[in-house]
This record gives C-alpha cells, sequence and structure tokens, in this order.
C-alpha cells in the first residue's frame, strides 16, 4: 500500500492536521485568509475567478484556508496554485529544537509532501488546486506576470530569501491585488530596530523592547519594501494600487473559522481575535 492510500485509508476524504506540525502559524492568521477573498469581492467591479499563489505550503493549511474562502465567497471557484520544495531548509545549527529538528525530518522524507498531496484532495473539485515542487527563487521568475489576485509569502522566514520572494511576487500580481502572508509577529517600527537589522539570518528571536518573539527577517524584509503594512495577529496585507502600495482595510470583514483547523486551534482562534482590532 502507497503512503497516500494509507493516509486516505485513516482519514477518507478528511485533511490531516495535528496541532503541533498540521497548522505550524496562529491560527487567527487564518481567519484573515480567508476574509482577504472577502476583500478582493468587494471591489467594484468585483473580480470573478480568482487567482491565488501561495509561497510555502507545507501540509497545505493555508491552502486549504484560501480555498474555504473561494468556497465562502467566490461560489467555489477559483484557481490555487501552491509553490513549495518541501526539502530540508532550516539551518541546523541555528535551528536545534524539537519542532525544527521534526520539521526537518518530515521534510527530507517524503513524509510532509504526502500529506499535503493528501490535504489539498480535500478541496472542492470546482476549485483548481495545482502545485510547483521546486525553489520559490527559481520556479517565480517563469510564472506570467500580472497573474495573481492574491499572493501569500510563507516560505523560508530569514531575511533575504522574504526579500527574494516578496520581490519576485510584486510582478506577478494584478492592478487591485494582495500580496500577504505570515509571521509578522512584529512591524519595524514595533521592534528594537538595531537588533532587528542585525538579526535578518535567524529564524526567531525575542525583541527586548517588547519582550515578543518576532521572525526579524520578515519584519525587514516587508518594511523594506512597502514600509507599514496591514497586520492582524501576524497575518500582514499590501495592496497594489497602480504604481503605489495602499493598507489594505478588512473592516467589517466576516469571521469565518476554518473548518480544517482542528479543535485546539480553532479555540485558541476565538481567544486570539478577541484581542485584534480590525480595521
Ligand atoms: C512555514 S511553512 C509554510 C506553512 C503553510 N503556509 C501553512 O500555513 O501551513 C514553510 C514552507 O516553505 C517551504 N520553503 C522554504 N524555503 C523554500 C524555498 N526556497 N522554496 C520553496 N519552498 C520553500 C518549506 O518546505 C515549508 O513547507
Amino acid at each position: 500500500m502507497s503512503y497516500q492510500d494509507l493516509l486516505e485509508t485513516i482519514s477518507p476524504d478528511k485533511p490531516i492536521f495535528d496541532i503541533k506540525y498540521g497548522i505550524l502559524s496562529a491560527p487567527v492568521r487564518h481567519c484573515f485568509m480567508v476574509g482577504t477573498i472577502w476583500k478582493l469581492k468587494q471591489r467594484r467591479p468585483a473580480p470573478a475567478a480568482l487567482s491565488i499563489l501561495e509561497i510555502g505550503s507545507w501540509l497545505g493549511a493555508s491552502a486549504l484556508s484560501f480555498a474555504q474562502g473561494l468556497a465562502e465567497h467566490n461560489g467555489a471557484r477559483g484557481t490555487i496554485t501552491c509553490v513549495d520544495a518541501w526539502t530540508a531548509f532550516f539551518d541546523e545549527e541555528k535551528n536545534s529544537d524539537a519542532v525544527h529538528k521534526n520539521m526537518q525530518a518530515m521534510l527530507s522524507s517524503d513524509i510532509a509532501y504526502d500529506i499535503f498531496l493528501h490535504n489539498i484532495n480535500t478541496i472542492p473539485k470546482t476549485i483548481t488546486c495545482q502545485h510547483l515542487k521546486g525553489q520559490s527563487g527559481a520556479l517565480l521568475p517563469m510564472l506570467r506576470a500580472g497573474q495573481f489576485d492574491v499572493i501569500f509569502i510563507d516560505a523560508d522566514h530569514t531575511y533575504a530569501p522574504v526579500k527574494r520572494d516578496i520581490l519576485n511576487a510584486i510582478p506577478l500580481l494584478k492592478d487591485g491585488g494582495i500580496i500577504c502572508g505570515d509571521d509578522l509577529n512584529l512591524q519595524l517600527s514595533e521592534c528594537d530596530r538595531g537588533l532587528a537589522k542585525k538579526s535578518g539570518d535567524k529564524d526567531f528571536i525575542k525583541d527586548p523592547r517588547t519582550g515578543r518573539k518576532f521572525h526579524p527577517g520578515v519584519t525587514l524584509a516587508v518594511d523594506e519594501v512597502f514600509g507599514k503594512v496591514a497586520a492582524f495577529g501576524g497575518f500582514w496585507a499590501v495592496q497594489k494600487a497602480g504604481k503605489a502600495w495602499k493598507i489594505p482595510s478588512y473592516k467589517g470583514m466576516p469571521v469565518i473559522y476554518p473548518r480544517h483547523l482542528p479543535q485546539s486551534a480553532l479555540e485558541d482562534a476565538r481567544n486570539h481575535l478577541k484581542d485584534i482590532v480590525i480595521k
């Protein structure tokens, strides 16, 4: 029996996400992935068939959240293109904790990729979900310019890769489209700027100014390209307006909790949402 068949046997037609390795980021951010589709549908005229590019898919949690956004707000129509290398990428000397080690092991074998395939297979068939397996730095420049309504960036979180993913993503976005991403725990104006500037090659560190942990690479790269962005619990977004970027407002966004989040992640999202002002 193949690993794919085994996953289908133990979880027929249902995605597999455990809270520790399935939903890597703060669960509340998934409400804003769903909400990003709602936000785009507020435009007049509203775009019809929406096209989403995701850079960094892991086991497919964010892809399923965007799929739920399409199901809720766009009649389950649209395309999701997932780009991921599904190969080990952490610097093991700098990331030696159990979570990084286990992710690295899942990426070194085909386990992460096979669970991703199983999970995206549960997306409604009216939505086209395709994936490109390879390095984002090589794949993105091969994609047609101006074709995506949403580009979600969530691959390597150190400075140089995030900046490269952002710069490669920009030409691919339609006017009025949204570039968004995960793990902007602090914007540059909120953290110790000096520490952030010299720590771009680190994945996750503690900011002495706020006492909070953050990804300095994401903070720096987002600030350098866009300046201040919309940020909700670590989910960030900017909207293309001609040659400029504007901070999109998510005010009025209906809060929809993605169905594929495990129960504990749903509770986490509900609690976290109480502290977030949606503006
Ligand atoms: C934080 S995880 C993505 C989580 C996913 N968006 C979710 O919400 O579940 C990062 C992913 O980026 C991928 N990745 C890291 N560097 C990459 C690169 N240079 N090119 C393509 N994929 C990469 C890893 O294989 C990993 O699956």
